[in-house]
C-alpha cells in the first residue's frame, strides 16, 4: 500500500515551504551552506557506507562504463563522489552537473586532485542544458530526492538519454525488521540531525534530510512513476538491508531500430 502523505508530494517539500520554486531555492541554499563539510558528514553519518553504495552503483553499470564511446551524466553530482566511483577503471566520458555553485567548486577541486578532467556543468536537473538523446547513462546518487518535482525530474532524465540509454537513481530507503527498523529510525531522525548540525555548524541543516526521505515515494510507487515516465525494465536493488536503494531503468529504443 502507498503512503498518502508521500504520494501527495510532487517533489521535496522542506518544512513550511509550499511552492516548487521556493523548495528549489531552499535546497540550493542548504547545500551552499554545508558544502565545505558535506563530504566529512557524509562519510561520518553513513559510517563510510556511502562509498560502498556509490561503488555498487558503478558496478551495476560497468557494461556502459567500459565503452569508450559512452557519455555519462552524474546528475546532482554534489562534490562528485559518484563521478569518482564511475570513473574508476572506466573508459566512458563522464560529465558532472549540479545547480549549487559551492558544491561544484568542491567537485572541481576533487576531480583535479584525482587527476580527472573537471568536466562539470552548473545546471538545474529540471531544466538541463543538454540536447535530447545526449547520454548513454544518467546516474544520480542521493540527489533526486531533493528535486522540487519528481515527475519532471524523471521526464528530463528520459529526454537527455539516448534511446536504449540507462538511468540509475541511488536513494535512501527505510530498512524494515523488528529490530533494525526502529533502531535505524531512531538514529536517522534523532542522532543524525543533531550530529549533522553540530559538525556543519549550520542550524537545522540535517533535519531536512530525514524529512525528505520520509516524503519520498515508497519503492514500489517510485518504480511505477518511472514506468509512467516511459522507462522500461525498471527494477530496484536494496543495499545494506534497504538503507539505500538503487532504482534502474532504460529508455526504450523505437521499434525496428
Ligand atoms: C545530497 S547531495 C548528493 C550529492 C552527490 N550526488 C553525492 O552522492 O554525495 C544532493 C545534491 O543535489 C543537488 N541538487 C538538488 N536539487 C537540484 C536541482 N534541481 N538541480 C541540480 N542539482 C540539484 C544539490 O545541490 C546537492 O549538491
Amino acid at each position: 500500500m502507498t503512503n498518502p502523505a508521500r504520494s501527495a508530494s510532487p517533489g521535496t517539500q522542506p518544512a513550511g515551504i509550499a511552492d516548487e520554486a521556493a523548495a528549489s531555492r531552499y535546497v540550493k541554499k542548504l547545500f551552499s551552506d554545508v558544502a565545505g563539510r558535506y563530504d566529512l558528514l557524509n562519510h561520518l553519518l553513513s559510517l563510510n557506507m556511502d562509498r560502498y553504495w556509490r561503488r555498487a552503483t558503478a558496478r551495476h553499470f560497468r557494461h556502459v562504463l567500459d565503452r569508450p564511446d559512452a557519455r555519462v551524466l552524474d546528475l546532482c553530482c554534489g562534490t562528485a563522489d559518484l563521478s569518482l566511483a564511475l570513473a574508476r577503471g572506466s573508459r566512458a566520458r563522464i560529465l558532472a552537473s549540479d545547480f549549487c555553485h559551492p558544491m561544484l567548486t568542491q567537485a572541481r577541486e576533487k576531480l583535479r586532485r584525482h587527476a580527472l578532467l573537471p568536466l562539470v556543468a552548473e545546471a538545474d536537473a529540471l531544466q538541463l542544458p543538454f540536447q535530447d538523446g545526449s547520454f548513454d547513462l544518467v546516474a544520480c546518487s542521493f540527489g533526486f530526492r531533493n528535486l522540487a518535482n519528481y515527475r519532471s525530474g524523471l521526464q528530463e532524465i528520459r529526454r537527455v538519454l539516448k534511446p536504449g540509454g540507462e538511468v540509475g537513481i541511488l536513494e535512501f530507503g527505510a530498512p524494515r525488521g523488528r529490530l533494525l527498523g526502529p533502531l535505524y529510525s531512531f538514529y536517522f531522525h534523532r542522532i543524525l540531525p543533531a550530529v549533522g548540525e553540530w559538525v556543519s555548524g549550520v542550524k537545522g541543516s540535517y533535519s531536512y534530510l530525514p524529512g525528505s526521505v520520509d516524503r519520498f515515494p515508497d519503492p514500489d510507487e517510485f518504480l511505477a512513476w518511472m514506468r509512467e515516465a516511459g522507462f522500461a525494465g525498471v527494477a530496484r536493488s536494496e543495499l545494506t538491508w534497504g538503507i539505500a536503494v538503487l532504482y534502474v531503468g532504460e529508455k526504450p529504443s523505437p521499434q525496428g531500430i
